[in-house]
């Protein structure tokens, strides 16, 4: 539910960027008819939590958006060590062009208590919750704050995996694996939930057209966005032969846009956190094998090609 169909839906982007989470966040800066962005939460993942929360302040500056109000989250999982992914994304998490520092300070309050506060203050069911990067931020707000649950509107995460297998174990995506713990409380939690798994992932690659297509552009931010993707897709190529990298994180944000380029099953997923063979896998019963009660709307496939030309087309508007 939303506070009605022309007002811009209200999102929180809780983010570990990576180059995929911050054309995430670009996607949404630039779509401001649709989404208004009240805040991006930072946690750490795919480099620990100064950098993260550094990048997504570096992504709001580079879409000229200084007044977006960023927040540092939880800088480790729940009850695990952090894994960290500069063997994907560089030493920086966002290696490839060279960006100035941000200007921009960190919002004072904690992740957390940004998170509480406004689901808390804003009327319930109109703030949608898309989390990008592993779940910490977002379990332990509903820990500390239950009530703030059912005021959610939507989660709409990128997390998971079933046919596509894992990415950084044989059993786990990434995300899910570095905190567990965490998303098996998310999952659990009974907020509306999406789930961006490496499924439909996998099936938007940034192909070599569509990194030419960034660069068409002729803007700066499109020649970032084709830097990031160029830098970021030599990790996936190599491991997977596939021909461009699965921009993972703006499927969150296209699904807010576009949900018809996508499709899916609202299935049971849950999240394995016992075993250290398959920690972190997202066990998925699409096939409705067993009798647990449905929990997310499970995504598995996206026309690619739609998807591209509303990425291009909105990271042209910036
Ligand atoms: O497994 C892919 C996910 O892990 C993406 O969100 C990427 O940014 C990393 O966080
Ligand atoms: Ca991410």
């Amino acid at each position: 539910m939303q506070d009605g169909p022309s007002t811009p839906r209200k999102i929180i982007i809780d983010t570990d960027p990576g180059q995929d989470d911050a054309v995430a966040i670009l996607l949404a800066l630039a779509s401001p008819e649709e989404i208004n962005v009240l805040g991006i939460t930072a946690v750490a993942g795919n480099v620990p939590l100064d950098l993260t929360a550094k990048n997504a302040r570096i992504v709001c500056e580079l879409a000229g958006r200084p007044d977006i109000p960023v927040f540092a989250g939880c800088d480790r999982p729940i009850a695990r060590t952090l894994v960290t992914a500069e063997h994907v994304h560089g030493k920086t998490g966002l290696d490839g062009p060279v960006l100035p520092d941000p200007t921009m300070p960190l919002a004072d309050q904690h992740a957390v208590a940004f998170l509480i506060e406004t689901l808390r203050r804003e009327p319930a069911g109109t703030v949608t919750l898309c989390p990008l990067g592993p779940l910490t931020n977002i379990a332990t707000a509903f820990t500390e704050a239950p009530d703030i649950i059912p005021r959610v509107a939507e989660i709409v995460l990128m997390g998971g995996a079933y046919f596509e297998v894992g990415n950084i174990t044989p059993a786990a995506e990434f995300n899910i694996y570095v905190d567990p713990e965490a998303a098996k409380a998310v999952f659990a939690a009974g907020a509306p939930l999406v789930v961006m798994p490496l499924d439909v992932t996998h099936k938007a690659l940034t192909t070599a057209p569509h990194i030419a297509g960034f660069r068409a552009l002729g803007t700066h931010v499109g020649d970032m966005v084709a830097a990031w993707t160029d830098f970021f897709e030599r990790f996936d190529k190599e491991k997977y032969g596939s021909e461009g990298a699965p921009l993972h994180d703006p499927c969150v944000i296209a699904y807010l846009l576009r949900p018809e380029l996508f499709s899916g099953r609202q299935i049971n997923v849950e999240i394995e956190v016992d075993s250290p063979l398959t920690r972190g896998m997202t066990v998925a019963d699409w096939w409705g094998v067993t009798e647990r009660a449905p929990n997310a709307l499970f995504i598995g496939d996206v026309d690619a090609d739609g998807f591209f030309a509303l990425l291009t087309e909105r990271i042209g508007r910036l």
